[in-house]
């Protein structure tokens, strides 16, 4: 069985005292659900400070981005060198990366190859516009972004990567897909794409994600259905009692 994995994405929030706040907050609660993979991504900011306070509980940690190289005269940027002494996780590939920071097909996989060979596991977003979604278009995007990040990783790599299937439109907006189509994409786009790719035992191994205004009131409909591994959260994990509420309804759905 594939362990669901609930993962923050805080984007640009918190304080490094907020941050702390925050993750004091949860740490202890979250403690009682090992068997859900739980993760904070934070801004780089606060990674140092949070990494620490996490120390020992249950709660990994990750970053929202990374640049691919090792080293060097990038102004702004992060190296997965420097992360690596302080996260588990990175995400790649972010929508509002792609829509405001140049992000494409070819940046994200530079960035999943660099994300690998330092150690640090790629949590990787795709996902459609509303006009794509609009015009049938769903199908056939997601699948090329599938591809596209992962063009030349083996399977082995393959099966250390995280997907998180994140619809624009439901991003944000507090409408999220519903459980039918988010599993429907999920299991029969991404999942089956991954399959074509690395065959049905690897793509049945890959955890697989759905992002997109997850929250108390919808996680519980979200996370009954069998191709959804987990949630990238936004908005519901900045809140203490919300970020909770999605991990323990996680376990309690999956009996865990
Ligand atoms: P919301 O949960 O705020 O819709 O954000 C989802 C998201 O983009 C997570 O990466």
């Amino acid at each position: 069985m594939r362990k669901p994995f609930i993962a923050g994405n805080w984007k640009m929030n918190k304080t490094v005292a907020e941050a702390l706040e925050l993750v004091n907050a949860v740490k202890g609660p979250l403690a009682d659900y090992p068997g859900v993979t739980q993760a904070v991504c934070t801004p780089f900011t606060a990674l140092a400070a949070v990494s620490e306070a996490l120390k020992g509980s249950t709660v990994k940690v990750g970053a929202q981005n990374m640049y691919w190289e090792d080293s060097g005269a990038y102004t702004g940027e992060v190296s997965p060198v420097m992360l690596k002494e302080l996260v588990d996780y990175v995400i790649i590939g972010h929508s509002e990366r792609r829509a405001y920071f140049g992000e494409t097909d070819e940046t994200v996989n530079k960035k999943i190859k660099a994300a690998l060979a330092h150690g640090l596991k790629p949590i990787v977003a795709v996902g459609e516009s509303l006009e794509q979604n609009q015009a049938g278009e769903t199908e056939a995007f997601v699948s090329g972004q599938v591809k596209a990040g992962f063009e030349g990783i083996t399977a082995e790599q393959a099966k250390g990567i995280v997907v998180a299937y994140e619809p624009i439109w439901a991003i944000g907006t507090g409408l999220a897909a519903t459980p039918e189509d988010a599993n429907r994409i999920i299991g029969q786009v991404v999942r089956a794409t991954l399959a074509t790719i690395y065959g049905d035992a690897v793509a049945q191994a890959m955890i697989i994600q759905y992002g997109g205004s997850m929250k108390p009131s919808n996680v519980k409909e979200l996370m009954e259905q069998p191709e959804i591994d987990g949630g990238l959260i936004g908005g519901a994990s900045l809140k203490a009692e919300d970020f909770i509420t999605l991990v323990r309804v996680s376990a309690e759905v999956r009996g865990l």
